[in-house]
């Protein structure tokens, strides 16, 4: 059985889907791994070490995916190379299938097996698999140091000879696993840190960090977590109650980091302009959730914009700016989800496990996904 790792060509990509460590691990399952040249060089990953993981180096995309029965990518092929690949194959990478339903459509009809791994769900079995936590763990780190860059003052409160320099205010909004990550980071550098959600659960998690738990609660907030533990979209008469808490709360803040997501759709926008323009000068928001539409009004995907004397960063792909962890743990997440579906050296599906049948969105030429399909 040939396994490839392609070379990521996304824009602010710099991660791999395999590394030397993983690559053992795949050969051990028996995998012949086929690495494309220069697959890991942005993750700080040469080829050597591939070799020396016991790795083949193909010098192109089409000879990486010459009969390859199993294609691990970090954000998968485009469409106009789906046909490359052998019919049948099976795909297992970060597709963004909500957002890119016309690629999704170019494995059906390429006949892929392909698997979306932000999919996988929340169940205590799949921890080891889960691609969304693993990477953002490390956006919710980034987020802060990204603010401290940007930030013209000191976190910590330090008493000094010439005076005490006061400690950052800083609010996570989101607390989820980026959000909860983002808190102890601020923490460990000596913020004083508050945070907000829609989900009360939040509250004891937050608490647990040291940070300040402001939210609105109401019957509302009973409900708005799925089971499978996301949020979910709030009502208009909700969100502006939280609105009018929010503009309260952030006048007094240095550095706001926003993370809010509803799967499936457009982030819910948690700060206004009329809201940025009564921030101190010199603040600091990141926007985590920039590429899925913002929770910040004014964010730029890509960009460290400035409004009002507030600077606004909106970088791409954060998980990829640490490229050599994010790859490491998004690695390991692919060996943990293909391992208990390899016996005697061939993978073979179990089309009956929940985590296959919820990852699994193309197979014999149609789209299956049930999520897809209700455009949930
Ligand atoms: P996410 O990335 O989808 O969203 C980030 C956060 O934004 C969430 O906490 C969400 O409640 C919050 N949010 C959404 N809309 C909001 C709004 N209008 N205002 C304020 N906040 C809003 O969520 P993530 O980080 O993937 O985690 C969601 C939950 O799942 C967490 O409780 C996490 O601990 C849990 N989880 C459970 C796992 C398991 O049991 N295996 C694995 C990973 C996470």
């Amino acid at each position: 059985m040939k396994l490839a790792v392609l070379r990521e060509g996304r824009d602010a990509e710099k991660r791999v889907a395999a590394t030397p460590e993983t690559v053992k691990k795949l050969k051990g399952l028996g995998f012949e791994v086929s690495v494309e040249t220069c697959a890991g060089a942005l993750a700080h990953i040469p080829d050597s070490a591939y070799t020396g993981a016991g790795a083949i180096i193909d010098p192109d995309l089409e000879t990486t995916l010459k009969d390859a029965d199993v294609i691990l990518s970090v954000q998968g092929l485009e469409a106009a190379d789906a046909a490359k690949a052998k019919k049948g194959a099976a795909l297992i990478a970060i597709l963004n299938p909500f957002q890119e339903r016309g690629r999704i459509k170019a494995y059906a009809d390429a006949g892929l097996m392909a698997f979306a791994m932000e999919f996988v769900p929340r169940i205590t079995r799949a921890q080891t698999m889960d691609v969304l936590s693993s990477q953002s763990n490390l956006a919710g780190y980034k987020a802060v140091l990204d603010a401290a860059y940007e930030y013209g003052r000191a976190f910590p409160m330090m008493m000094t000879a010439a005076g005490t320099v006061p400690p950052a205010k800083v609010m996570i909004m989101g607390a989820g696993v980026a959000g909860l990550q983002a808190i102890a980071t601020a923490k460990r550098l000596g913020a004083i840190v508050s945070a907000t959600d829609v989900r009360p659960v939040a509250k004891e998690q937050v608490e647990s960090l040291g940070g300040k738990f402001v939210m609105v609660e109401d019957e509302e907030t009973k409900a708005a977590e799925t089971e499978g533990g996301y949020a979910k979209e709030m009502s208009d008469e909700y969100k502006a109650k939280q609105a009018a808490l929010i503009a309260e709360t952030l006048t007094k803040q240095d550095i706001v980091i926003t993370t809010a997501l509803i799967p499936g759709r457009k982030a819910p926008v948690l700060i206004t302009e009329d809201m940025v323009k009564t921030m101190k000068p010199g603040s600091v928001i990141v926007d985590l959730a920039v590429e899925s539409g913002g929770n910040c009004e004014l964010s730029k995907p890509g960009e460290v914009v400035e409004a009002f004397g507030v600077k606004i960063i909106g970088h791409k792909n954060v998980p990829s700016r640490l490229a050599a962890d994010s790859s490491a743990l998004y690695a390991r997440n692919l060996v943990h989800f293909i391992t208990p579906h390899v016996t005697e050296g061939a993978l073979v599906f179990d089309f009956e496990d929940q985590i296959i049948a919820d990852t699994l969105v193309t197979k014999d030429g149609a789209i299956v996904n049930d999520r897809l399909k209700e455009g949930e």
